[in-house]
């Protein structure tokens, strides 16, 4: 294998976006990210469509994204890609596809874990976390706090029993009416109002382990009392009741960061997935940094929600390490 001048294709379709990246010995050249706004019409993810919707977009994609890296196939290293977790139907998309690029090309394969590659989207761009780290990991399907020894060593150390963040998020935005996923828009009316207008509970679940179940059917309850009562509640306090929902989620997060933080006694603090773009999320890791002496990371934007990007960065490292899956063995998920 070529060690000096690696250059790897990689394509992320493990949900509802489609994206493929090119990176040159770990320098992202290209990251296209295309969406699905098909699912937006029924308020959460249908799989069906969502690998129809990769079927379309992945041949154009792959592409646009070597033109924009200036790379031909021929130069291509590699071929990476999610194996998983994710769903079936999407995951599929992509390993059929990176399966014939790589034969194709005579070329090695790649298959990387979607959890894992949001956290070494911390490795794109500087500054970067140094070993150990600990990195809170929000997305729309895990909430996790993971400690980082090496590159490949991730341990959970708590993780959500029920609910993750990011579903609470979309799940409170459904309640209210908004579309999904209504993360980002819960974020952007929360500007406008006052955090502490109304107040929901935070559970205690024991150790590092998280909890949004109850948060959500507490949520419900208090929006159906208020519209009885007037109905044009949500239309008259969105600001105030997106600022609220929005804090109650952060306020749980935060707390149980910081117990990690103390317990394990780790001062590099890292936040990643498609949460870790809240603007009151990050503040909040900035500020708690600032009071308790932790250098703190938390991606740039486009590398925070899915991209393949992070699936690029986290092949960089595993072509250094030697750790190629076969055309026979590649799975679709694991
Ligand atoms: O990592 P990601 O793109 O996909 C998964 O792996 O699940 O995360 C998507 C989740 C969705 O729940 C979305 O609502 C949430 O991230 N999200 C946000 C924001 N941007 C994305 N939640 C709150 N505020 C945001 N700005
Ligand atoms: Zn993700």
């Amino acid at each position: 294998m070529n060690q000096t001048n690696i250059t790897i294709l990689a394509i992320e379709s493990s949900c509802d976006d489609t994206s493929v990246a090119v990176i040159n010995n770990g320098k992202v050249l290209s990251n296209l990210v295309a969406g699905q706004q098909v699912h937006e019409h029924y308020g959460g993810v249908v799989p069906e469509l969502a690998s129809r919707a990769h079927q379309q977009n992945i041949l154009p994609l792959v592409d646009v994204a070597l033109k924009k890296a200036g790379i031909s196939p021929a130069q291509l290293s590699a071929v990476a890609f999610t194996a998983g977790p994710g769903l079936i139907g999407s995951l599929m998309v992509g390993c059929s596809f990176a399966k014939g690029l790589a034969l194709s090309l005579n070329i090695p394969l790649i298959t990387v874990h979607h959890m894992q590659a949001h956290i070494l989207a911390h490795f794109i761009d500087d500054p970067k976390p140094e070993f150990p780290f600990l990195c809170l990991t929000v997305s729309g399907g895990h909430t996790q706090l993971v400690k980082l020894t090496n590159y490949f060593e991730h341990e959970v150390i708590g993780k959500t029993i029920d609910d993750a963040a990011g579903e609470a998020f979309d799940k409170a935005a459904k309640i209210l009416g908004l579309p999904y996923p209504g993360g980002p828009l819960i974020d952007q009316y929360a500007k406008g109002g006052n955090p502490l207008a109304y107040d929901f509970p935070i559970s205690n679940m024991p150790n590092l382990d998280y909890s949004f179940s109850g948060l959500k059917t507490s949520f419900l309850y208090f929006i159906q009392k208020q519209i009885a009562l007037n109905p044009n509640f949500i239309n008259e306090n969105l600001n105030d009741i997106c600022a609220s929902i929005q804090h109650a989620i952060i306020k749980q997060l935060m707390k149980k960061l910081i117990l990690a933080a103390k317990q394990t006694t780790i001062k590099q603090v890292a936040l990643a997935g498609g949460v870790s773009a809240n603007s009151a999320l990050r503040l909040a890791l900035e500020n708690e940094g600032k009071k308790r002496g932790w250098k703190t990371f938390i991606p740039d934007f486009q590398y925070c929600t899915d991209n393949a990007g992070m699936i690029a960065m986290a092949a960089h490292y595993k072509y250094l390490a030697g750790d190629f899956a076969t055309q026979e063995t590649a799975p679709f998920a694991r």
